[in-house]
């Protein structure tokens, strides 16, 4: 019966649900197969099918969820919520889990940025942070900075306007005739060193490549937008926090706005409640999404330094930001970011987060040192290693097999990678170790 259930959700899936980034015909039978699973209901780490299999989501469900699923604490706070109010619009109205988040959010940097800007998706506020920066810049008397500098193997979302400063050729090059150009730097990736270089060395490299173009167009350029410490969708590229010192050093000599897309890196899941506070800098505009809600609901906001806000204050409404969506900074959502904002004050998240990681890495030890591993790589709560001799479909059969071994894994390329919610236990830790080997054995064929 369970069974008739779930190859019937997956018939209708594919009859009537467009799957995002997915090959479509690698559902259909075939030697491509790549399984679809229907999930019933999820708990904790766990996801689970309507065969009562489960997956551990090691990958946090696409790096939002990062206090399990169903959470009893975030639940709670919906479910109050859903009673006072579920949604108002936010232009001439206002309510308490906007302003709340936006205080704490502001807090979090010590007050140097502010007046939250908010959305849904992450690509939203990547389109907001943009077109923030020209307008800043035109309402100061600097119309001619119109130009974007993003980095090599950047990504920051499918929009036309984030895909504009998006650097991965498979999700960009068939759009490419309808994309404006944007100027493409050196990624700082620590994996570009060479004999004795260090990562700081690489960023240093990687940063007089930014201060060359500075030289050169910095009048035309308004903005340069940056993943800190981790490019994850390229690969889980990580760098030298030195890097986003340097860069903001020559914004600063150079009037360029620094965006920082945290959108996948921030929420703690660097080390770092924001992972620029490893650099010891701000940027000028600071893009969150994903974990600000806990994994619950979309959610997206730029927040701003007073300089770029009082850029737009004004009696002319024309220079005010003019821009909107219709579920901006809804309730709901808000107030699940409360209450993840809630969480991690109250359980010490970043604390208990340090003792995790020592756990994972620790057991993944026999995968650091594997003869067809390149490039073990952690940062916070993010692992990563590069299969060596990886096969072209080596990303799909890894998905294929780790969903036969109770994991939910999507390797990006060659590079298997690993972003857990916040809440694995030592037995959970040490089994997604043991079950990533077994499955990367079983695809390389080792
Ligand atoms: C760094 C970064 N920016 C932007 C985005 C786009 O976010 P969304 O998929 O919510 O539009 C992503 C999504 O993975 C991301 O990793």
């Amino acid at each position: 019966m369970e069974l008739d259930k779930q190859s019937s959700w997956v018939e209708r899936s594919l009859r009537s649900v467009w799957h995002p980034c997915t090959q479509m015909q690698h559902h259909a039978p075939g030697d491509k197969h790549v399984p679809l699973i229907p999930v019933s209901h999820g708990r904790g780490a766990w996801l689970y099918d309507h065969e009562g299999r489960r997956y551990l989501d090691a990958i946090s469900s696409w790096w939002v969820n990062l206090f399990g699923h169903a959470n009893p604490r975030i639940n709670a706070a919906l479910k109050d919520q859903l009673d006072r109010l579920e949604h108002a619009m936010l232009a001439g109205f206002t309510h308490e889990p906007v302003v709340e988040l936006s205080e704490r959010l502001s807090a979090l940097t010590g007050h140097v940025l502010g007046h939250s800007f908010y959305a849904s998706d992450g690509a939203s506020a990547v389109e907001i942070a943009l077109k923030m920066s020209f307008h800043a810049w035109r309402n100061s008397g600097q119309a001619d900075k119109q130009e974007f500098v993003c980095l090599q193997g950047s990504y920051h979302g499918e929009t036309i306007g984030a895909l504009a400063v998006t650097d991965v050729a498979l999700f960009k090059d068939a759009y490419g005739p309808l994309l404006r150009s944007c100027h493409v730097v050196a990624s700082p990736d620590a994996r570009q060193a060479a004999g004795d270089e260090t990562a700081a060395d690489v960023a240093r490299r990687a940063a007089a490549d930014v201060a060359r173009l500075f030289a050169e167009r910095g009048r035309h350029i308004a903005a340069i937008i940056v993943e800190p410490l981790v490019q994850c969708a390229t690969g889980m590229a990580m760098h030298d926090p030195l890097y986003l010192t340097l860069v903001r050093e020559l914004c600063e000599r150079h009037q360029v706005h620094l965006i920082l897309d945290e959108i996948a890196v921030g929420c703690g899941r660097t080390g770092t409640f924001f992972a620029c506070e490893q650099a010891g800098i701000w940027p000028d505009f600071l893009c969150l999404s994903k974990g600000i809600s806990g994994g619950y609901l979309p959610l997206s906001l730029v927040m701003t330094r007073e300089e770029i806000y009082q850029a737009f204050y004004s009696s002319d409404v024309r220079r005010g930001f003019l821009h909107s969506h219709s579920y901006t900074g809804n309730p709901l959502a808000c107030r699940a970011a409360l209450a993840t904002l809630d969480i991690f004050q109250e359980d010490d998240v970043l604390a208990a987060n340090r003792v995790r990681a020592a756990r994972l890495t620790g057991a993944l030890a026999p995968l650091a040192r594997h003869a067809r591993v390149r490039n073990f790589r952690q940062r916070g709560m993010i692992w990563a290693f590069d299969a060596v001799d990886a096969a072209p479909d080596f990303s799909r059969r890894f998905f294929a097999a780790a969903v036969e071994r109770e994991l939910l894994m999507r390797p990006i390329g060659p590079t298997v990678y690993m972003m857990p919610p916040y809440i694995l236990s030592e037995a959970e830790s040490d089994g997604l170790a043991a079950r990533t080997l077994a499955v990367f054995e079983h695809v390389i064929g080792a």
